[in-house]
């Protein structure tokens, strides 16, 4: 059985979770609207992501004898000035959301929760790749500036995601 205190801080970053999938998925919109249908399927796969981090929360608190109590999601933005503003967004998205983990773990150690200590370190490990792949594109964002055509081929490269 989890504490009344882990299982609102879980509660909390089910929520999180599920805004980061509705960030992304605003993000897919906007790359949608631009043209750059690569950007936008690489953003909606993005959010499929997000969403699985929420359902694997909301199966380990009915795990520990939890329950779900789902809040409202905040709206997000609608409107970027480039795609490198949005993915500058989506690395400082998710170093918020590494940070809220790692509290989240401090939380679990604190109580002594081994079991969500652990259940945590799958988190731990994904932010290191969601913030470096971030960083990635943000990088060739800053480069594809200065390189025309660079845009276009960043579009095909990233449209790629999740073919075999
Ligand atoms: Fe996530
Ligand atoms: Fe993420």
């Amino acid at each position: 059985m989890i504490s009344a205190k882990i299982q609102k801080a879980l509660n909390e970053q089910i929520n999180k979770e599920l805004y980061s999938a509705y960030l992304y998925l605003s993000m897919a919109a906007y790359f949608q609207d631009t043209g750059l249908e690569g950007f936008s399927r690489w953003m909606r796969l993005q959010a499929d992501e997000e969403r699985e981090h929420a359902l694997k929360i909301f199966d380990y608190v009915f795990d520990r004898g939890g329950t779900v109590k789902l809040a409202a999601i905040e709206a997000p933005a609608a409107r970027w000035s480039s795609p490198l503003a949005v993915f500058k967004e989506v690395f400082k998205h998710e170093t918020f959301v590494t940070k809220s983990i790692n509290t989240l773990v401090d939380l679990a150690v604190g109580e002594r929760d081994h079991a969500t200590s652990s259940f945590l370190k799958w988190f731990v490990d994904e932010q290191v790749e969601e913030e470096a792949s971030a960083g990635t594109i943000v990088n060739r964002l800053e480069m594809a500036e200065k390189a025309p055509g660079a845009m276009l081929m960043l579009d095909r490269a990233l449209g790629a995601r999740g073919d075999k």
